[in-house]
């Protein structure tokens, strides 16, 4: 037998040697360490051996069950501060980066419009993207036949034609002066839609900022030096700019105002296409009509108004020629504002 246990130990050793996991010290000690492992049959056979062999065999098997026992001990105490040391901190290694989210550039662009009216007395209103026919044109001067009423320009919500999805803010404008009362300064920022082929210029849903101004006294004087300190803070001082006569059913007088290209400076480009300046928004003193159709008497009060596209705005600061490109969602060109 003390052949036997020399055998053992030589191969508990090498088993002992081989590992390297706690996993496979944990399969080593379910098979020699337990109860009925290997370790526990030997010193049984022991016990059977006759009392004149006992006291070399057991010697010689105390030793064997000392040593395997201090081995497996040192060992899992090998393995166990590995396994601790892998899972602390590593304190050299560089920190994780993380992305903050961005406003997108219509979001900015608003922003720097809301801030600048809100410093010059207006409130900020809104009113709903599906409109009835009433606020979006009856209300607003636009005769019957109106080409504007036509199917391309408008998507309508129902067959009857009578809800649709509003083609400009406009519509806010019979709303506030239905329930605010006299002076009214707000701007009305908010998405509109037309019916409108998608091209590099025009979206099929954009975003405008209407502009209502209703008071006892009011004048186209007013009007422009509103809209000029609006372009001087926007593109700065010393902007170009220009009034055009134009015609909006529910302004009259009705103008549009145009500043110098802001990519070519008036020199002509694909932007201005040649002609030096881009037109920024409509505008005129509130017709008549619509004072009327807003509840308000216009021998009484009188009002200008004004309506500019946002996108085109974005466009001008980020020197885009595609419209598109403000919804492709696509980070490489939305990390480059501010
Ligand atoms: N609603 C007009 C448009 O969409 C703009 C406008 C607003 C013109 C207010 C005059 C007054 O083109």
């Amino acid at each position: 037998m003390l052949e036997e246990l020399q055998e053992l130990r030589k191969q508990l050793d090498a088993e002992l040697q081989a590992i390297t996991s706690l996993r496979e010290l944990e399969d080593f000690r379910l098979r020699h360490l337990v109860r009925r492992g290997t370790l526990a049959q030997v010193r049984e056979r022991f016990r059977q051996l006759p009392a004149e062999q006992k006291p070399v065999v057991g010697r010689e098997l105390h030793a064997l069950e000392e040593a395997i026992r201090q081995r497996y001990n040192e060992i899992r105490q090998r393995l166990e501060t590995q396994a601790e040391e892998q899972l602390t901190v590593d304190l050299s290694l560089p920190g994780r980066r993380f992305f903050l989210g961005g406003r997108h550039p219509i979001e900015q662009v608003l922003a720097d419009i809301v801030s600048i009216f809100t410093r010059m007395g207006f409130c900020v209103a809104e009113g709903p993207d599906i409109e009835d026919d009433e606020h979006n044109f009856t209300a607003l001067n636009f005769p019957p036949e109106h080409p504007a009423r036509d199917m391309q320009d408008t998507f309508f919500v129902t067959p009857d034609r009578q809800i649709l999805l509003r083609t400009h803010t406009s519509p806010v404008q019979i709303r506030l002066m239905r329930t605010l009362p006299p002076p009214i300064r707000a701007i009305v920022p908010g998405r509109v839609y037309r019916n409108e082929e998608i091209n590099p210029r025009s979206l099929a849903e954009f975003h405008q900022v209407e502009g209502l101004v209703v008071d006892r006294t009011t004048s186209f004087a007013e009007l422009k030096g509103t809209l000029v300190a609006f372009v001087q803070q926007m593109y700065g001082p010393q902007t170009a700019y220009r009034f055009r006569p134009s015609f909006f059913p529910f302004t009259e007088p009705s103008a549009e105002m145009d500043i110098r290209c802001v990519l070519c400076r008036g020199e002509g480009c694909r932007v201005c296409k040649g002609s030096g300046w881009l037109e920024i928004c409509g505008c005129g003193m509130v017709h008549p009509a619509v004072l009327r159709n807003g509840g308000l008497d216009p021998e009484t009060y009188l009002g200008f108004a004004f309506g500019m596209g946002i996108e085109r705005i974005a466009m001008l600061r980020l020197a885009l020629d595609d419209i598109r490109l403000l919804y492709l969602n696509d980070l490489r060109i939305l990390q480059q504002f501010r």
